[in-house]
Order: structure tokens, then C-alpha cells, then sequence
């Protein structure tokens, strides 16, 4: 057994959906708070699959969590559950100190505790697997080499502030109690179950529904991009082959400005279902008042990951910009399930 955390999210869910495709995998416990950002309807895969047990929570419930790790006594904890998006961090920032930093604190603790009392085989096979982001390194110049593991911390927003603060926590328990910790810091993902709050989907989304298609500033900030099946096959090899103590970048080497995602997006519209009076979904594009304290470039260098775990990832950006674009359209039911009242508040309170 293992224990996922946040696993109804975008990532989390893609991950308990690739892991249990293997027949021969643990099965999973999956602890979600179920937040504006979780979604059962992305686990509707497993309903008959008695090897996913979902348990409503919150990773700073102390009580619950140490009766989870009492009742199921996983192997390893991954831990995805986060507020994740940069721009309610700006809003309101205290959800993301209370989950990021106080939840990461109790989990570490009580795992820290569960694994005290574990002994032999058990003990020396646990695994606390931390799943973090590129932004805790800050932001990078159009000429600067691409973030290392070594490179310091400098978060900029409330988000990136709150995961670098729990990566430093994960990193003293290692160093302190000598507790089994692996962390990962990833680049920008995107793919399938993707809430359409952030720039893909919410792009692909608008587009559809003939609304203006957002772009912050100038357009010209970089990301680099990984496609979410790409992701779980690291944190995958990480957690079966990093050393404990380590961090891994995981990225897609697929650093795009954000106007040139966006237009291959609509370009990629255009073909697969253009639009009724034929105009390009290009013309929809809407430039915006840009993000407080924008981070202007993001690139990570993966090569330690490839050097040392075999990792690289399989899909170019081409390749997965379109599987993406293709699974919305193809996926509608799970589109009317998240665009509910709270969704249409956001975009209300975020674009006018
Ligand atoms: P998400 O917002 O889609 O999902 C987060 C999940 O965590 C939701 O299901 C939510 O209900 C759950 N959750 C929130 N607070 C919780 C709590 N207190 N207890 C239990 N569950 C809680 O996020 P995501 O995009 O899937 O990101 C997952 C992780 O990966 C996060 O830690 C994020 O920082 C990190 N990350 C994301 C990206 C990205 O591009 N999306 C890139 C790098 C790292
Ligand atoms: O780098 C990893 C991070 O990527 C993760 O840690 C975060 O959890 C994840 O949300 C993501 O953060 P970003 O802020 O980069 O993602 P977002 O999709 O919000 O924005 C991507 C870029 O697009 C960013 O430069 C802001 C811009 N943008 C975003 C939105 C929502 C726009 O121009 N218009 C928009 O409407």
C-alpha cells in the first residue's frame, strides 16, 4: 500500500490513475481535502477498483492521519496536496501557509512517528516522497543557465514562498532525524483533468466558449512544459531509485513563451474544430493587466534525473499539447463538472 496525498487533483489524480494501470501495483489510499481544485469525477476509473481507497481529509488533521498510517502502514507517502495556483495565492495567501507549510509539518510528523515504529524490511524499504515546484528557485533572465538543484531559493509570489518553506522542512527531517525523504521540484505540467484555472486549459476552455483568451503583460514569460503522464513516470523512478536526502528537477525541456502556446493552441483548434464563422480562435487573444510580481523566465535542467535514474520524458511539446487539446474535446462531461458557480466567481473576481 501506498498513501497518496491531494491524489483528486490534477496531478495527484493523474498519478493514482497511471499507477494502478499496472496490475501488479500496491494499491493506494488517497487522502484529499477535496478543495475547489479536487474532483472525484477524475478517479471515476477506479470506482469498482478495490485498490484505490479514497478517504475525504485534510493532511493537517493529525488524528485522521495517524490512524491512516495505523490502518494501512503504506510503504511510502507521496505527497501532492497543495494550494497550487500562484494567482489565489496573490488573493489569499493564508490557505497556502495553512496547507504548504502546517499541513507538510504534520504529515512529516506523523510519518515521522509511524516510521520510528516501523522495524527491519519495512523501515529501511519507507519512502516520504515530496512533490514540489520549479518556482521555488525564483526567476530567471532570457541569458541565465537553467535552474540545478543547486541553485538557491528566491520564491516570489505567496505560493512559490509557501512549497519553498516545506521543501526546506522536508529537507531538515532528513537531515535531523535521518526520516527517508525524497523530493522532486518540477517544471510546468499540463495534460488531461487539468482544473481550468491555469493558462492550457483555461485557454482551450475560452476559446470554445468564444471568451476572451488572457494573456498577462506581454506574453513573452517562459515556461517549460511537461506533460502529466511524463511527470508520474518520474516521480515513479524517483521514488523506486533516488537516494534518500536528494532533490530531482523534473522537466520537459520545452521552454515556450507563453503567446506561442497559446497560439498553438488556437492553431490546433483551427484544424481539429474550427470555428463556426471560420475567423482564426487567434483573434480571441486579449492582452491583460499583468500578474503582481510575475516571474519572467522558468527553466529546469533535468539532466541529473536522466544521468543518474535513466528518467526522460516521452512526449515532445507538440505531442502533448495536441493529446491534450483532443482529451477536452473529447471529454466534455468532465468540463461541465468543474465550470460550477465557484469557477465562474474566480474568473469574475480574477479577469474583470
Ligand atoms: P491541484 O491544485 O490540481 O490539486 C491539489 C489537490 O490537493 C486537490 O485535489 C486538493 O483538494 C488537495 N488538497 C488541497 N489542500 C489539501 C489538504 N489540506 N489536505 C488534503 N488535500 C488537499 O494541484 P496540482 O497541479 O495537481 O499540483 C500537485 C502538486 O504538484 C502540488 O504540490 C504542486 O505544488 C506541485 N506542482 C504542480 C505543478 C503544476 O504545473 N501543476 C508543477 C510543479 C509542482
Ligand atoms: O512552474 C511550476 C508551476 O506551474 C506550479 O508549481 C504551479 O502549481 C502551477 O500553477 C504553474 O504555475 P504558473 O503560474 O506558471 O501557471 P499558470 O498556468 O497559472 O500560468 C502559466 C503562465 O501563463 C504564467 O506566466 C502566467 C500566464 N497566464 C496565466 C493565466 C491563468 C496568462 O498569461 N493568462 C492567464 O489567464
Amino acid at each position: 500500500m501506498i498513501l497518496v496525498t491531494g491524489g483528486a487533483g490534477f496531478i495527484g489524480g493523474n498519478f493514482v490513475l497511471d499507477w494502478l494501470a499496472d496490475p501488479s501495483a500496491e494499491s493506494i489510499v488517497n487522502l484529499d481535502k477535496l478543495t475547489y481544485a479536487g474532483n472525484l469525477a477524475t478517479l471515476e476509473p477506479l470506482k469498482n477498483d478495490t485498490r484505490h481507497v479514497f478517504i475525504h481529509g485534510d493532511i493537517g488533521d493529525q488524528e485522521l492521519v495517524k490512524r491512516l498510517l495505523a490502518q494501512y502502514k503504506p510503504m511510502a507517502i507521496v505527497n501532492f496536496a497543495a494550494e497550487s495556483h500562484v494567482d489565489r495565492s496573490i488573493h489569499g495567501p493564508a490557505e497556502f501557509v495553512q496547507t504548504n507549510i502546517v499541513g507538510t509539518f504534520n504529515l512529516l510528523e506523523c510519518a515521522r512517528e509511524y516510521w520510528n515504529s516501523l522495524e527491519g524490511n519495512a523501515k529501511e524499504a519507507f519512502r516520504f516522497h515530496h512533490v514540489s515546484t520549479d518556482e521555488v528557485y525564483g526567476s530567471l533572465s532570457a541569458t541565465d543557465p537553467a535552474f540545478t538543484e543547486t541553485k538557491a531559493f528566491e520564491p516570489n509570489s505567496p505560493y512559490s514562498a509557501s512549497k519553498a518553506a516545506s521543501d526546506h522542512l522536508v529537507r531538515a527531517w532528513f537531515h535531523t532525524y535521518g526520516f527517508p525523504v525524497v523530493t522532486t521540484n518540477c517544471s510546468n505540467n499540463y495534460g488531461p483533468y487539468h482544473f481550468p484555472e491555469k493558462l492550457i486549459p483555461l485557454v482551450i476552455l475560452n476559446a470554445l466558449n468564444s471568451k476572451p483568451l488572457p494573456i498577462y503583460g506581454d506574453g513573452q514569460q517562459v515556461r517549460d512544459w511537461l506533460y502529466v503522464g511524463d511527470h508520474c513516470s518520474a516521480i515513479r523512478q524517483v521514488l523506486a531509485k533516488g537516494k534518500l536526502g536528494e532533490t530531482y528537477n523534473i522537466g520537459g525541456w520545452n521552454e515556450k513563451a507563453n503567446i506561442e502556446v497559446v497560439n498553438t493552441i488556437c492553431n490546433i483548434l483551427d484544424e481539429l474544430k474550427s470555428r463556426a464563422d471560420g475567423v482564426p480562435y487567434a483573434s480571441q487573444i486579449t492582452y491583460v493587466k499583468d500578474r503582481p510580481g510575475h516571474d519572467r523566465r522558468y527553466a529546469i535542467d533535468a539532466s541529473k534525473v536522466e544521468r543518474e535514474l535513466g528518467w526522460r520524458p516521452a512526449e515532445t511539446f507538440e505531442t502533448g499539447i495536441l493529446k491534450t487539446v483532443q482529451w477536452y474535446l473529447d471529454n466534455p462531461a468532465w468540463i461541465d463538472g468543474v465550470v460550477s458557480g465557484s469557477y465562474r466567481d474566480w474568473l469574475q473576481k480574477q479577469y474583470t
